[in-house]
């Protein structure tokens, strides 16, 4: 039996509907308030059969910090995909990362050491990569250092890819990926989703910064296929396009049918804007909208290689360009509802 973690967040709920084609009953966790429709949502995207495959969906209410919820979760489960985490560049939400990502990852492990499981694969991410010394392309052997990194997502999702090795180190065989920015369809209001709807209402800002970018499919079809594979103890980077955010912005705005963003941020824009931000931050309780890490990481030029996987599982990524206009298709359908 296959268990999910993260299922009704936006790689976990693609997830489930790919799992959902080739298994009769699938475990997925979800919290108390978590919204289950967005997940039946990105089923029907893609199904006029969403509800049957919906159907095959075991739901238990679990917290992955909460180790006697985890306990029913866990019976029977023989392969685990853990993709629950808390994604936030706000200082904030440190503590909550701490507990989220780096201890809920280590009752993972330990269920699934615990149970035997005969896979574990884990979604990290390319914040645990760190840029390369000799200025090639970041690839999966690049040195990680603590001391460099300054921002509390990334040293969570490292410190929770050390409690992963930790599994493989007790017996469990563990793979993981590590994705770029994420673009899919079905979460527009949160996360790398609200990049088309912020577009689509005329967000008109961008910047030269260069990431790596890679369509929800193409992770989801790597995570399928190393649980497949005989691979065990690996990890890999999933980007299949280095892109500079004007690039990937002009190009949402077009298929939306809207104005390309036409105002480039300089550093002096953001480092301003990200203090504004903060002082809004402490006047109304919202949190800012504009972290200082991210004023300053849209700035950074990050390139990374994917050409272990490409590799080791002969794989071809979906053109980016080809998955902004699919996801913006799905997107124009939602707003016209
Ligand atoms: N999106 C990206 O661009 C990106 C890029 C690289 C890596 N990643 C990684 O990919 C994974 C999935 O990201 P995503 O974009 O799908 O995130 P997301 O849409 O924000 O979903 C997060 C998921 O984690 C669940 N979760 C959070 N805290 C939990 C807890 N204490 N117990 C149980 N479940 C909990 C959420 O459940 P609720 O519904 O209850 O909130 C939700 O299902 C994460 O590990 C992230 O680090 C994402």
């Amino acid at each position: 039996m296959i268990l999910v973690t993260g299922g009704t967040g936006l790689v976990g709920s693609h997830l489930l509907y790919h799992l959902s084609l080739e298994n009769d009953k699938i475990k997925a966790i979800h919290r108390k308030n978590s919204d289950l429709r967005a997940v039946k949502n990105v089923f029907q995207y893609f199904s006029s059969d969403y509800e049957a495959l919906f159907q095959k969906i075991e739901w238990i209410e679990a917290d992955i910090t909460d180790i006697i919820s985890l306990e029913e979760a866990f019976k029977n489960v023989t392969e685990v995909y853990h993709s629950a985490a808390l994604v936030s560049f706000n200082a904030k939400d440190y503590e909550a990362m701490e507990q989220i990502n780096i201890d809920g990852t280590s009752n993972i492990v330990n269920f699934c050491i615990g149970n035997k499981v005969k896979k574990l694969c884990f979604v990290s991410s390319v914040a645990t990569i760190e840029k390369s010394l000799t200025g090639k392309m970041m690839n999966e052997g690049d040195e990680w250092n603590a001391e460099k990194v300054s921002y509390g997502y990334a040293l969570t999702k490292f410190a929770a890819e050390m409690e992963v090795w930790r599994a493989s180190q007790e017996g469990v065989p563990i793979v993981i990926v590590n994705p770029g920015i994420i673009l899919g369809a079905g979460f527009w209001h949160q996360g790398s989703g609200a990049l088309f709807s912020k577009i689509e209402k005329g967000f008109s800002f961008y910047s030269e910064g260069v990431m790596g970018f890679v369509s929800v499919n193409d992770v989801v079809k790597v995570m399928l296929l190393l649980m497949k594979s005989d691979i065990v103890n690996e990890r890999y980077i999933l980007v299949a396009e280095n892109s500079s955010f004007k690039n990937i912005f002009c190009q949402i705005a077009e298929n939306l049918g809207k104005k390309p963003p036409s105002i480039k941020v300089t550093k002096l824009m953001s480092a301003i804007g990200w203090r504004l931000e903060k002082l809004k931050s402490v006047f109304t309780n919202i949190p800012a909208t504009l972290t200082k890490h991210a004023a300053k990481s849209i700035h950074d030029k990050r390139y990374y290689s994917s050409e272990k996987v490409q590799k080791d599982l002969n794989f071809d990524f979906e053109a980016i360009p080809y998955t902004i206009k699919s996801v913006c298709e799905l997107y124009k359908k939602e707003i016209n509802k």
